[in-house]
């Protein structure tokens, strides 16, 4: 039997929480970057995103959660809310954050007391979330699934999580062609639809969004242009924006849906050991206002983009 493509792509190596914590301080000190994005995704000065969902997109993922007042979302990498704020504003649901950049959940928690919204942001990983199965009615995660480690045991906890029935709403970059090498490595192995329907879900669909993707190129184009100056959030933006147009074309916006199916059946295998959880006792010593130096790894990725990068 041949290789899967997953195993076929060399699997970049993960970016850490405290390099997160890191973007996100240096965002936490800049509004022209915040203003950029928000100008381009249509989005209100209130909603806090780091990724690439504009305001359509929000209502498109909105209907496909199927929410309903008091049901409860997890925000899954939720960075600093905004988008399940909004949503569960919007649906009357009950918000749980979860991110592994302790940095993003404590800007996530200011944001929810600003704007007095009852949320409950935590920090754990993508594959651990440390919530109990069958808890939440719908799990969204939005631009945050190619920085998974070990996606399959990702989307495992994503149906573990899900009562039956419950929606899973993931929005992501897939490339058109696998096999091309010059496609960032995060993306060339991002498969949603693979990866939903091998964890167990139902009516699983991925759908193309070609018209978010036109005000994701408008967008670049500016941040490309910047003259960054002294701003650390500006400067890796514009980085950002760079690399992104050199491989626009070679990727397509995807938005993932599935329902946690009603039996009890194809359990996620309890052999596979999960992926450790949170953040590591080194992780955990460093806060973000006495960093420490970056290995060679690590300085590394802090020069790369957060939505996906070519490692
Ligand atoms: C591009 S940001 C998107 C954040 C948020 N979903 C949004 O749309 O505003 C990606 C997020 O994934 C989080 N992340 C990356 N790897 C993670 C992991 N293994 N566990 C939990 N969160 C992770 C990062 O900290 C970051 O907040």
């Amino acid at each position: 039997m041949g290789r899967s493509h997953t195993e076929r792509v060399v699997t970049p190596a993960p970016l850490s929480a405290q390099y997160f914590d890191g973007w996100y301080a240096d965002m936490a000190g800049s509004s022209a970057k915040d203003e950029v994005m928000r100008r381009h995704l249509g989005l209100p000065p209130y909603l806090q995103s780091t990724s690439l969902l504009g305001w359509e997109g929000i209502g498109e993922v909105t209907e496909a959660l199927r929410l309903s007042s008091g049901d409860i979302l997890l925000d899954l990498a939720c960075g600093r809310g905004g988008y399940g704020l909004e949503i569960a504003a919007r649906t009357g649901a009950r918000l749980t954050g979860v991110d592994f950049s302790a940095e993003a959940v404590r800007q996530a928690r200011d944001v929810a007391r600003r704007l007095h919204r009852e949320a409950d942001f935590r920090v754990a990983d993508l594959a651990a979330t440390g919530l109990g199965t069958g808890s939440v009615s719908a799990v969204l995660c939005v631009d945050a699934i190619q920085f998974a480690e070990r996606p399959d045991a990702t989307y495992r906890e994503v149906r573990r999580v899900l009562a039956p029935g419950g929606r899973a709403v993931l929005t992501c970059w897939e490339p058109f062609d696998r096999d091309d090498v010059t496609v960032p490595g995060r993306l060339r192995r991002a498969d949603l639809g693979a990866g939903l329907t091998a964890a167990g879900f139902g009516n699983v669909e991925v759908r193309e969004r070609p018209g978010w993707r036109a005000c994701e190129r408008a967008m670049w184009e500016e941040a490309a242009a910047i003259d960054a100056s002294d701003d650390p959030a500006l400067r890796s933006f514009r980085d950002e924006g760079v690399r992104s147009l050199e491989t626009f074309d070679l990727i397509r916006r995807v938005m993932a849906t599935a329902t946690a199916p009603l039996a009890s059946a194809s359990q996620p295998d309890p052999d596979d050991k999960p992926v450790l959880p949170v953040r590591s006792q080194e992780d955990t010593d460093v806060g973000w206002g006495e960093r420490a130096e970056p290995d060679d790894d690590e300085r590394l990725s802090r020069d790369r983009p957060p939505h996906w990068d070519s490692a």
